[in-house]
This record gives C-alpha cells, structure tokens and sequence, in this order.
C-alpha cells in the first residue's frame, strides 16, 4: 500500500482542512508531516466551525488515527487549547491521536526571537505568523532543539532552561524587550503526556504493510516551500511532496496519489512576491466575497488572478497526480475571469516560473467568461455551468492532470468528487 499526499500548490489556505475532512472516510490514518501552528486549517460541517493549527484534519471521524509527524514542530500551549476546544466539541482526541517523538518543540523563546527577528528586520518583514516557527526549525537543523521525546526524561527541565539561556543570549543583538511567558508551555508539555509519544515512521510503515490507507496533510503551500517556493518570503519547512517523505518516514516509492489542491484564483497572506496580485476594486471584491482574512492571524489575505505558471511549477515539483479546485464559487458573480498563462520578463515571454519574481516579472492573461450564476447548491459536475467546466477543461488541458474535485462552498457537504475514479488504486 502507498500513502496518498494532499498539499497546497499556492501560498497556502487553499482549503486543505476542508478536503481532508472530505476525504478522511476513504482513509484509515490521517498524518502532518510538517509545518506547525502557523497553519490554520478549517472545517466546516453540521453546526461545526474549527480551525485546526496542529491537529491533523482527520480528527472528526471515528476510528481514524491521526498522527503529527517528526516534521511538524509543536507549540504544547497551543496545542492543549486545540485539544480543549475538540473536547468541547465532544471529540476526545487522547485515543486516536499519536504524536512523534522525532517532533521538535515550540518553545516560548523560539516566539520571541520570531518576533525580534521580524522586528529588526522592519520592511523587508517576511509577514511570519509569529508562531516561532522559524526559530524552531533552525534550532532543529542546528541541532540544538528539543523533541517530544524529551518531554518524558527526568531532566527535561534542565534541558529546556540550556536552550533558553541560549535563545536569551541570542536575544542580546535586537533592540527589543520582552517577557518569557512560560506557563502555557508548561501546562501543555504535562498535558501531552497522555497522549502516545510513537516512533511514527514506524507506525506508518507497519500501517501500509497492514494495507491501510494513509493521507499525508501538507501544511502551507508549495509557493512557502523553504528551497522552491519565493525565498526568502517562505516558510522554514519543505511544504511539497518530499516533505511527506522525510516529515513521516517514508520511502519516496511509497508515495501513491499526489492531491495538488489549488484555489480557483490567488490568494497570499504575509510579504513577497505575487505577480497576479489585485490591488484594487477586483482584489478588494476576491476578499470579501471569498473571506479572505488569515485563519491564523485573522490578516487580511492579498488576492489576485490565477497563476498558471505558478501552478504548473507546483504541478511539477510535487509530481501532482490528482487536482483539487477550491472556491470555484467565489467567481460566481464576475463577468470575466482572467488566468495569467504566461509571463513576461524584460519583454520575453516564459511559461516558465522564475529564480525570482520582482518587478520584471509582468503575467501575461488569458481572459475567460464568467458564469454569473450560483453554484454552491450543485453537487453534480455536468449540473455546473459550462463556463466553469471550460475553465476546469482549461487548466486541465495546460497543467496535462485532471481536476477531480471541485468545491463549492466551504461546508463539507459542499464538495464535487467526480465520479468513476477510484481513490486507492
Ligand atoms: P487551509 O489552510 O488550506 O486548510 O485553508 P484555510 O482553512 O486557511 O482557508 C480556506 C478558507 O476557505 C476557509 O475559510 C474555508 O472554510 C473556506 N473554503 C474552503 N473551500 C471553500 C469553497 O469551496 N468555497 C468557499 N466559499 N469557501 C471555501
Ligand atoms: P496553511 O497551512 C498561509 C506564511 C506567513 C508568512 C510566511 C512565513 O493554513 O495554509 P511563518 O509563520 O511560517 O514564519 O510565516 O508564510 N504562512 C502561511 N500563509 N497559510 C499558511 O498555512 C501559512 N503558514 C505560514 O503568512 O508569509
Ligand atoms: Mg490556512
């Protein structure tokens, strides 16, 4: 058996959350394999509305393991208060959910030196959701981090106040004052404990050659990946399909379906490049119709067009089998819909995605005609209008893979799987 990867081809928030939800029931085991509280992953579905920051999404089904690999990092207080919350919710995670002991911590001070970094760093801020991913990560291939292991040696406390001390010296070269809040960093490394600390990349192994079937979530998007994405305004972890591979402990031909999940436009949250972006009244219009504001932080996301030279390098570098689109119905209501196909740079045209997108770098559009009418009630592909499924059939026909789920609405039920494929052969 091989495990299936679902990741974001753009900059994140494509909709993973939602889909792997969607998707959980085919699946016996649901894994992140990277990224940590930064992302924010939302669900939808009956009275339920949830944003997930560590948890895997496949955490509202019955009988489904969740496990959070030895390639995410994990903030203990903020994890506990994501658990709290899915108690609350009538979801008590302790026995279905496995935590790597591989998994680096988040500690306080990692938050502090984000925070200080992206400070001193004033205009040319990456826009970091302050999370202490960075910070942890960098401890982590420094090899100076602390992993969940830890947690359960008898001299844990020690080692956490070695690594402090160092964040504090570390901490001496910025203008910035601070305070160490270490309660909820406590609360939740006690909290965690009743939780299974696993060996994940063997549990993993064992599951596929038990057959089971596992979805691996990406976290971010291939546009934040650390080497391919547009450095340095990027997040600190490989977000693409080899991630899968070294954030769980799998062998790259275990690596099955590849889900690219892509919104039917663009959206960024944070600093950097984005040739598609929509600065004014269409941009403006992307955002309230679509809601774009940070799961995470609540920022307000930039909008744009789709980009299909972007696309097609994601489409590329992950090995995309599968393609999901995403907020199809947030286009309901324009009467022309533009995809950028190419890219024009010092007046040469290249469909191909640049070492660097600065100013030079101009889309060159395809314009398209809207469908102007609602479609979060359909459920059936062909029901949809045909401007939609030319749209579709377009970026079918230039990324060479099929679209094989289109949603339309952000609620579970809201969801077009097309019919006669089989998700596990
Ligand atoms: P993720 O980080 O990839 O899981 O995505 P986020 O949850 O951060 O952002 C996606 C947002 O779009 C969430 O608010 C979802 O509820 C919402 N959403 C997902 N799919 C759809 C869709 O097809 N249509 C609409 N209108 N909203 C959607
Ligand atoms: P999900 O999983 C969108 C962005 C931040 C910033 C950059 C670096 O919900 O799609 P970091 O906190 O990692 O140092 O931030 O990456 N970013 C995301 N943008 N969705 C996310 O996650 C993101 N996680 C980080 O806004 O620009
Ligand atoms: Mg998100």
């Amino acid at each position: 058996m091989k495990t299936d990867v679902l990741l974001g081809l753009q900059w994140g928030d494509e909709g993973k959350g939602k889909v792997v939800d969607v998707l959980t029931p085919k699946y016996d085991v649901v894994a992140r394999f990277q990224g940590g509280p930064n992302a924010g992953h939302s669900l939808e579905f009956d009275d339920v509305e949830i944003v997930l920051h560590t948890v895997p999404s496949g955490i509202f089904h019955k009988n489904i393991v969740n496990v959070i690999g030895n390639g995410v990092v994990i903030d203990p207080g903020i994890l506990k208060g994501e658990l709290e919350k899915l108690k609350q919710l009538g979801v008590e995670a302790s026995g279905q959910l496995m935590i790597s002991k591989k998994a680096h911590l988040i500690l306080p001070t990692h938050r502090i030196i984000d925070a200080a970094s992206e400070a001193a760093k004033g205009k040319s801020k990456i826009g970091s959701t302050l999370k202490g991913i960075g910070p942890a990560y960098m401890d982590k291939t420094g090899r100076n981090g602390l992993r969940v292991g830890e947690i359960l040696e008898s001299d844990f406390k020690e080692r956490y106040e070695q690594l402090k001390r160092k964040h504090i010296e570390f901490l001496r070269q910025f203008d910035y004052e601070y305070t160490i809040e270490e309660e909820g960093f406590f609360a939740g490394v006690e909290w965690m404990k009743r939780f299974r600390f696993v060996d994940s990349e063997f549990y993993i192994n064992r599951a596929l050659n038990e057959n089971k079937h596992i979805l691996a979530e990406g976290a971010q998007g291939t546009l934040l990946d650390v080497d391919f994405g547009t450095y340095p305004f990027v997040t600190s972890s490989n977000t693409i399909c080899a991630g899968a591979c070294t954030g769980l402990g799998l062998a790259p031909r275990r690596i099955g379906e590849v889900y690219g999940i892509f919104k039917a436009y663009c959206t960024r949250v944070g600093s950097g490049p984005f040739p598609t972006e929509l600065t004014e009244d269409t941009g403006e219009k992307l955002r309230s119709i679509g809601h774009e504001y940070g799961s995470t932080t609540g920022r307000p996301r930039r909008t744009g067009w789709l980009d299909l030279v972007a696309l097609k390098y994601s489409v590329m570098i992950n090995g995309v089998t599968r393609l999901i689109m995403t907020k199809s119905d947030v286009l309901d209501t324009f009467d022309s819909i533009k995809l950028a196909t190419a890219y024009e740079i010092n007046g040469k045209e290249t469909a191909e995605f640049p070492y660097e997108l600065n100013e030079a770098v101009k889309p060159v559009y395809k314009e398209m005609k809207g469908w102007n009418t609602p479609i979060s009630d359909i459920r059936d592909y062909d029901k949809l209008p045909e401007e939609l499924r030319l749209y579709v059939k377009f970026i079918e026909t230039e990324t060479g893979v099929p679209v094989d789920i289109v949603s339309v609405g952000p609620n579970r039920d809201q969801t077009i799987i097309r019919a006669l494929r089989d998700y596990h052969d």
